[in-house]
């Protein structure tokens, strides 16, 4: 008997609210998310903040690179509008007001670090140590394209779990993943080929594709047996949970 996959919400449920706000988390769970997933960033003073670009001209009033602006100065963006006038008053959440709000609840942590196309160093130890601030290091798993990023995180902590994003066609990915030391696969779902199937489940790590929204695209990585589903419909998955 296969587990139901953990729901994770994927920014929250940026369907029916602006992506990576706290009004997102909150709905991604008020719509049977098990999990959220968010993107952090740093900004000019060493804050840790959750906005999925590199910059802020998508989703927010902004412009420009997150990292040369201060916390003060992307609290007084609206991260809201631009989704829906309705959501006006939604700012760039904190990673501090996200443990906050996830403290006490429930849910596995998904937290991937952008640091790709914008270096943040020492963003992994920031990270780690607020996560053990609010206890939370055993709920979460970090997840990022920069697969470095997660070997500095297990030199860190090597408790930590961490889950190794990637969007090819990877020959047997597990075997990579485990020389990073990786406890996931974060696949892009396209990216998950029959013929390694047996293998994923065989190795033991936790399998957790992304983006998954289509039902039929649901139910292909339930079958798999994907220990969770990054998805942008948590509402329609829970759903499909319920027999739906
Ligand atoms: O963690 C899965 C997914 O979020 C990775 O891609 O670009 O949506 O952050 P992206
Ligand atoms: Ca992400």
């Amino acid at each position: 008997m296969l587990m139901f996959p953990k729901i994770i919400g994927h920014r929250g449920i940026p369907h029916l609210t602006p992506e990576n706000t706290m009004a997102s988390f909150r709905a991604a769970v008020e719509n049977g998310a098990d999990g959220l997933e968010t993107d952090v960033q740093m900004t000019k003073d060493g804050e840790l903040v959750l906005i999925h670009d590199e910059t802020l001209d998508r989703t927010t009033n902004g412009k420009g690179l997150v990292l040369t602006h201060t916390l003060s100065e992307l609290k007084s963006l609206d991260a809201g509008s631009k989704f829906d006038p309705a959501f006006k008053n939604e700012k760039i959440p904190t990673l501090r007001e996200f443990l906050e709000f996830v403290s006490g609840r429930d849910l596995l942590i998904n937290i991937e670090i952008k640091s790709g196309v914008v270096l943040y160093p020492g963003i992994e130890r920031k990270l780690i140590h607020m996560l053990h601030e609010f206890g939370l290091g055993h709920k979460t798993i970090i997840s990022s394209f920069n697969h470095y990023a997660l070997v500095t995180c297990k030199e860190i902590d090597s408790g930590i779990k961490t889950g190794i994003l990637y969007m090819a066609g990877l020959y047997n990915p597990w075997d990579y993943a485990k020389t990073v030391h990786a406890d996931a696969l974060h696949p892009l779902f396209y990216s998950v080929r029959p013929e390694t199937i047996g293998g994923m489940k065989a190795s033991g790590l936790l399998i957790h594709p992304y983006t998954v929204d289509s039902p039929g695209d649901m139910k292909n990585m339930i079958a798999l047996g994907a220990s969770g589903i990054i998805t942008n419909y948590c509402d329609v998955l829970s759903k499909m949970k319920a027999g739906g």
